[in-house]
């Protein structure tokens, strides 16, 4: 079982929209996938038409698990189209600061995860948009990060400040593995993608960026609306021709590792 964090410290980045689609996209290889909606926006549990209120979520195990009377976490986990979740809620806004008096705080969401019974190929965790204690939390729980950007000049600067932080959590798991950047709303035609992606493989390497890349599709957005995966919504869309090239160059980066 291989933990993922989708994350970057940058709003509207793509995060949610790449861990459910990718997910779906590995879904489609004959991969067990669970993800994790570790934003108390709770968007990535709205996008899977999954209410907010539903309890336990992830707050709820996050809560007994600080408090030494951990809960099964498959009471959490609910279904949808082949994939497993552990929906989120506004509480969880709560646990940023609940977790900070906690005795080894930055590992609860590690040990939820080691007791999971049920065996997943990948957990993939939708991170919120800032570097607090769930994203410290799902970083010190994971394999892999994977850091989805769109090509604007706000974007290298998330990035870099993301990156620096990154260090001091490879303290607390060194063996976290950089999967590298995605593009989202990638659109060839604009001067300042190019200029972007120049900057980041400058920066970062020419292999810290994946090949494949996702385009600005609306059948992405309107997934979103309609609580679907993109295969679910619209399998002919240039966003699940996208995300499953996306899918194929992850698996070949993993194995890589
Ligand atoms: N390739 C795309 N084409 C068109 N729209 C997209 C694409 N990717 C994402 N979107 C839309 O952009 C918005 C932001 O995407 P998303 O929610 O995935 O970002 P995020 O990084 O998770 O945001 P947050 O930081 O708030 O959690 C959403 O409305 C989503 O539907
Ligand atoms: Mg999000």
């Amino acid at each position: 079982m291989k933990i993922v964090s989708v994350a970057i410290q940058k709003g509207g980045a793509g995060k949610t929209t790449t861990t459910i689609n990718l997910a779906a996209a590995l879904r489609d290889s004959g991969k067990k996938c669970l993800l994790v909606d570790l934003d108390p926006q709770a968007s990535l549990s709205h996008s899977l038409g999954i209410s907010d209120e539903l309890e336990p979520n992830i707050y709820h195990l996050l809560k007994r698990e600080s408090a030494g009377d951990p809960a099964p976490p498959e009471d959490a986990i609910v279904e949808r189209y082949g994939m497993n979740v552990l929906s989120s809620s506004l509480e969880l806004a709560g646990a940023e600061l609940e977790l900070v008096s906690v005795y080894g705080r930055e590992q609860i969401l590690s040990q939820i995860l080691d007791r999971l019974d049920k065996k997943y190929d990948y957990v993939l965790l939708d991170c919120p948009p800032s570097i607090g204690m769930l994203t410290v939390n799902a970083l010190v729980a994971s394999h892999y990060l994977l850091m989805p950007v769109q090509a604007e000049y706000l974007s290298l600067k998330g990035a870099k400040s993301f990156l620096r932080h990154l260090q001091l959590v490879k303290r607390l798991n060194a063996g976290l593995e950089v999967l590298g950047f995605v593009f989202t709303r990638f659109d060839a035609r604009k001067t300042m993608t190019g200029e972007v992606e120049a900057c980041l493989k400058d920066d970062f390497g020419d292999e810290m960026v994946f090949e494949a890349r996702i385009r600005n599709n609306i059948a992405l957005a309107k997934a979103q609306q309609a609580g679907m995966d993109i295969y679910s919504f619209q399998k002919s869309s240039n966003g699940a021709a996208d995300y499953y090239e996306v899918g194929q160059e992850f698996l070949r980066r993993v194995s890589e590792k």
